[in-house]
């Protein structure tokens, strides 16, 4: 791997081998939560063009697939190690290796009938960007599916020296994380917004939320139970 990886790059890198199995483990229900709240009929129409932002190995487009094998899977992530694991699991139909931090996405606009994101937003410091090209790649009527760490209202995170909360603004909570690798820490950050501004965000980005809820995503290995906020958006023709 080259040096110049990004933290949050390298972090997913290291855990790529070990994801799916970790998951399992956590009882992560995001596939499932965001395959629910997906419109049926979207799920039936054939050849659905869908984009899964951050797609990991694509356990989230994991169940769009089994259900319907005419859906057209695209996956861009930054990590190649849980690209190249995607690939062998056949989850996906095309994969592309992009940071969508600050970048555009590398698509033509008006494309995908269906935009999913699970678990990505929180390694985004400002989602502006990303989700004016969630809004330029979408078709008109389009959908998107996002969910996020939920930023709690009690101190669930501490703040710490080497890790835990850095600062906390009325739009986000930052936090910083630690990796061991050996020896050797690995530090990255990571961003938990506040739906309040997301909700202003796709506002701004002509997105009309249609449904939304909170649900526990996860359980984290000291069985601390983590709640995700579930979006699901429509662009405005
Ligand atoms: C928690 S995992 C979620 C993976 C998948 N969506 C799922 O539900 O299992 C977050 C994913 O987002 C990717 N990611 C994080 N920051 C990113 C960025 N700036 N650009 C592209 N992908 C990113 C990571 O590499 C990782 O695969």
């Amino acid at each position: 791997m080259p040096k110049s990886q990004k933290p949050y790059e390298r972090y997913f890198n290291g855990w790529a081998k070990l994801y799916d199995r970790d998951l399992e483990k956590y009882e992560y229900c995001v596939p499932h939560k965001i395959f629910e709240i997906t419109p049926s009929f979207l799920k039936e129409q054939s050849s659905l063009t869908l984009l899964d932002i951050g797609i990991g190995t694509g356990l989230t487009s994991a169940p769009f697939k089994q259900h319907n094998q005419s859906i057209l899977v695209t996956g861009v992530d930054v990590s190649q190690k849980m690209l190249t694991l995607c690939y062998h699991q056949k989850r996906a139909d095309n994969l592309c290796r992009t940071d969508v931090a600050n970048t555009a996405l590398p698509f033509i606009s008006n494309h995908f009938d269906l935009i999913i994101l699970g678990g990505v937003l929180e390694y985004i410091a400002d989602p502006a960007v990303l989700f004016s090209e969630i809004k330029r790649v979408l078709k008109p009527n389009g959908y998107a599916v996002i969910t996020y760490e939920a930023l709690k209202k009690n101190h669930f995170y501490k703040s710490g020296i080497l890790t835990g909360a850095l600062e906390e603004t009325p739009e986000k909570l930052t936090l910083r994380r630690g990796v061991r690798n050996g020896f050797l820490y690995h530090f990255y950050k990571k961003y938990l917004h506040a739906t309040n501004h997301i909700r202003i965000v796709c506002d701004k980005n002509n997105m009309r939320l249609e449904k939304e809820e909170n649900f526990n995503a996860y359980k984290w290995s000291d069985n601390k139970v983590i709640s995700y906020d579930l979006l699901l958006l429509q662009k405005q023709a």
